[in-house]
């Protein structure tokens, strides 16, 4: 039996690798929806891209939904500094969507779902920032125990910030929505960028997708052409850790990834550490550990399932 799963998300290239490989693993994952959310881009344009994968990935009937258009308390940043004045830059042209966007709001699909499915049976798959989860937490209390698991990419601890120096963008966006879903005590999984930044995209493996000569590969390819070069110069690294897809990888090839179930909780406050995860790595408070933070990963055999999956679509 498929494990259903919702899919938050904010298109960026790498949620484009990330919902490529959903929709390439029917067999493990029942994606019920995709669910967009401002972030790496303003909203109208991350519900545009996640049509324009799902085009590539030639799966036009998956439910397509718009969120939150800003952060539960706090103005919107995003970052077409990495990704692009399109959030999607690479593919030159970039196509226009074909599939349709649902008229249900992101957040009230959520609620319906949790509330229609049988408890315990839906997977939130987090890939930006989490204001769809934390409005929806908030407005219908009674669907977080309904909630089977939480996979999130977000966060960070040895590898501190990437949009401040003690933050990760997709908690430092919408810190207060980040801080609804650590305390909600339901099983949450997360892909720090201390585990993000040992999956670089490096040549040959770009290569590898963009050889496969599909739809997708080739799309694949020419994102990450585009997305890299940020990341190169920044840390002068060969390729640019791909973030979003290790959320799946996770639920498709669990043994792929290590970590330590710590406490882990936000900071809400401080200008100078907003959005910082502060975990108790080291078990040096009496705090409930809450998440499993990862933070190894097997890079080769990641590559090597992402791109598999791709020859598929
Ligand atoms: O910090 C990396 C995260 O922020 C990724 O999810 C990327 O897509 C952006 O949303
Ligand atoms: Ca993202």
């Amino acid at each position: 039996m498929p494990r259903k799963i919702i899919i938050d998300t904010d298109p960026g290239q790498d949620d484009a690798a990330a919902i490529f490989l959903a929709l390439a693993s029917p067999e493990t994952l029942e994606v019920l929806g995709i669910t967009t959310v401002a972030g790496n881009v303003p909203l109208p344009l991350t519900q545009k891209n996640a049509r324009i994968v799902c085009d590539w990935a030639g799966k036009p009937d998956t439910k397509v939904f718009a969120g939150c258009d800003a952060p539960m308390k706090r103005p919107l940043v995003t970052a077409e500094h990495v990704h692009g004045k399109t959030g999607l830059d690479g593919p030159d042209p970039l196509p226009a969507p074909v599939m349709p966007l649902q008229d249900q709001h992101a957040v009230d699909f959520i609620i319906d779902t949790l509330r229609a499915e049988p408890a315990g049976t839906v997977t939130l798959c987090t890939l930006g920032p989490l204001t769809n989860i934390g409005t929806a937490f908030s407005r219908a209390p009674d669907i977080i125990e309904r909630v089977q698991e939480i996979v999130m990419m977000g966060g960070a601890y040895f590898e501190v910030g990437n949009i401040t120096p003690a933050a990760e963008f997709n908690i430092y966006v919408d810190p207060d929505a980040a801080d609804i879903v650590f305390r909600s005590e339901r099983p949450l999984t997360v892909m720090p960028l201390d585990v993000t930044h040992k999956a670089l995209t490096t040549k040959p493996r770009v290569e590898a997708m963009r050889s496969l000569g599909t739809p997708a590969g080739t799309a694949m390819a020419e994102m990450l052409d585009f997305f890299e070069r940020f990341d190169v110069e920044k840390y002068g690294s060969e390729g640019a850790p791909l973030h979003d897809p290790c959320v799946i990888a996770y639920l498709l090839q669990p043994d792929l990834f290590t970590g330590r179930h710590v406490n882990v909780q936000i900071e809400t406050q401080s200008e100078l550490t907003l959005g910082m995860t502060v975990a108790d790595y080291w078990g040096v408070t009496d705090h409930k550990p809450n998440a499993m933070f990862m933070q190894d990963i097997n890079a080769d055999a990641f590559f090597n399932l992402l791109t598999e999956r791709l020859a598929r679509l």
